[in-house]
């Protein structure tokens, strides 16, 4: 017999009851299932509403099924639909009716919001924390390679000279941006919609702050049709894990780049890389290649659950089961892919004379000879083209800048004197550059402790959220 059975006439259909049962997947809400009904009964014996016995009981019986399922021996089934009925069921089998008690002022719908609530609620610390871990890496590389100089890129042609640290930072900015997005979508996360019923509120004379308070929410949803309906914290999650993927993808088609034999920057620890079957000297970048690849199934779950929201009528709709599968492969694809480009990062080998190489054997110090130009006196867009014309020379004699004589410079533009050989040289092209936000030495270590400032404070934040999920404590 069904929780629900009472106006039914005959048994479900058995297709049915696959197709519109969420255990397979939805069993990962246990613990917050769990964890939101001991609030609830506790507040339904604070309020009155069911004697302190039955109270008793009821916690007693859920945290022996606690117990139970975290030693694996529970068996969730079908036929139960989802974990909310599924646990209640057990219940009732561990503590007779009573158990029935426990759904009294409340309906699945809030209860599948409030459980989607506490687990985003936690995966939104731990992709934070996952986040703080590889940024630290990635300030730690940054540090080690502040004098490496590498060609920077656009249009994936050598453009001028940078830090490599200065290249690394871009992605610490990147995913400090990504934690202030997690950051506050935490605010939102954090609110309670136990209370909210089916749609309507309840009859009974409960206690909404108590609930929230007890399970660590700083706000209650202040609309009951809003409460169950509202999928706008998984969009928001989606969306900031989407953006992180993105970002690791680039990473990631970075990394398989420079550690191609083309270009030779770096070189990954064999520990992450993986062999062929067929060709014996292959040492493929598969985890990078990976990442890059899981980023399209996650911005998949994100548009995928947008479509399942537009326009959708209020309130509550069993379209909204179909919220939960992507995000859980949302937060197993991103935990596994942050945890390890960090490693990744950490153990990579930089092959700084390589990149020094590339950065003589081109004309990535062309601006700085019109820069030079311009400092004489001459409009940028006429130094532009006297350069220009000395690039196809040079590239006509197959040599470099650095490897014309002052005659040949100054056939080009008289102006150009003896210090032209130290202003084109790279360090001093690098070093030229200190704008506010630059790759000159001084601004890209000014970014860096701003950066480990940044990092500080949202460990600081982390620390004080993950004290506060400590003490709940039901
Ligand atoms: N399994 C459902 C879900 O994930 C739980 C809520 C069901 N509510 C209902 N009225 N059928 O959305």
């Amino acid at each position: 017999m069904k929780l629900w059975g009472g106006r039914f006439t005959k048994p479900t259909n058995q297709l049915v009851e696959e197709f519109n049962a969420s255990i397979l997947f939805d069993k990962e809400l246990v613990e917050e299932d769990i964890q939101g009904s001991l609030a609830h009964v506790a507040m339904l014996g604070k309020c009155g509403i069911l004697p302190k016995e039955d109270v008793e009981q009821i916690s007693a019986g859920l945290k022996k099924i606690l117990a139970r399922v975290r030693r694996g021996e529970v068996q969730f089934s079908i036929e139960h639909e989802d974990i909310h009925m599924n646990i209640e069921k057990l219940l009732m089998d561990e503590i007779g009716s009573v158990g029935g008690k426990l759904h009294t002022g409340r309906s699945r719908n809030d209860q599948v919001a409030l459980d989607m609530h506490l687990y985003i609620r936690r995966q939104t610390m731990e992709l934070v924390r996952l986040l703080l871990q590889l940024q630290e890496v990635l300030l730690m590389q940054a540090e080690q390679q502040i004098d490496t100089i590498l060609p920077g890129y656009t249009h994936l042609q050598r453009a001028q000279p940078v830090r490599f640290s200065h290249h690394l930072l871009a992605y610490a900015s990147m995913f400090e941006r990504d934690i202030e997005r997690l950051v506050d979508s935490y605010k939102r996360v954090n609110t309670c919609p136990l209370g909210a019923g089916a749609i309507a509120g309840t009859t009974f004379p409960i206690d909404r702050r108590y609930v929230a308070e007890k399970l660590g929410f700083d706000r209650i949803y202040d609309n009951s049709m809003d409460a169950v309906s509202d999928r706008d914290y998984l969009v928001e999650f989606l969306s900031i894990s989407s953006l992180i993927m993105t970002h690791l993808s680039r990473l990631s088609e970075e990394l398989i780049l420079w550690s191609s034999e083309e270009f030779q920057y770096i070189e990954l620890d064999d520990a992450f890389c993986t062999g062929s079957s067929m060709m014996p000297q292959k040492k493929n970048p598969d985890i990078p290649e990976l990442i890059r690849g899981k980023t399209g199934r996650v911005c998949g779950h994100l548009v995928s659950l947008l479509m399942t929201l537009k326009a959708l009528p209020l309130t509550y709709n069993k379209d909204m089961q179909e919220d939960k599968e992507g995000v859980f492969d949302t937060v197993k694809t991103l935990t596994g892919s942050l945890e390890l480009m960090a490693e990744i990062l950490k153990t990579m080998k930089v092959n700084q004379k390589r990149m020094k190489q590339n950065v003589e054997q081109g004309f990535a110090n062309a601006t700085d000879l019109a820069d030079y130009l311009v400092n004489k006196g001459i409009p940028f867009r006429k130094a532009h083209e006297i350069v220009g014309k000395l690039v196809l020379y040079c590239l006509k004699q197959e040599k470099f800048l650095l490897d014309c004589s002052l005659e040949e410079f100054q056939s080009f533009a008289p102006e150009i004197e003896q210090d032209i050989y130290d202003h084109l040289d790279p360090i001093s092209v690098v070093e030229a550059r200190k704008s506010e936000g630059g790759t000159a030495k001084e601004q890209v270590q000014k970014t860096l402790t701003k950066k480990k400032v940044k990092l500080a404070q949202f460990s600081d934040w982390l620390t004080s959220k993950m004290n506060k999920e400590a003490s709940v404590n039901i």
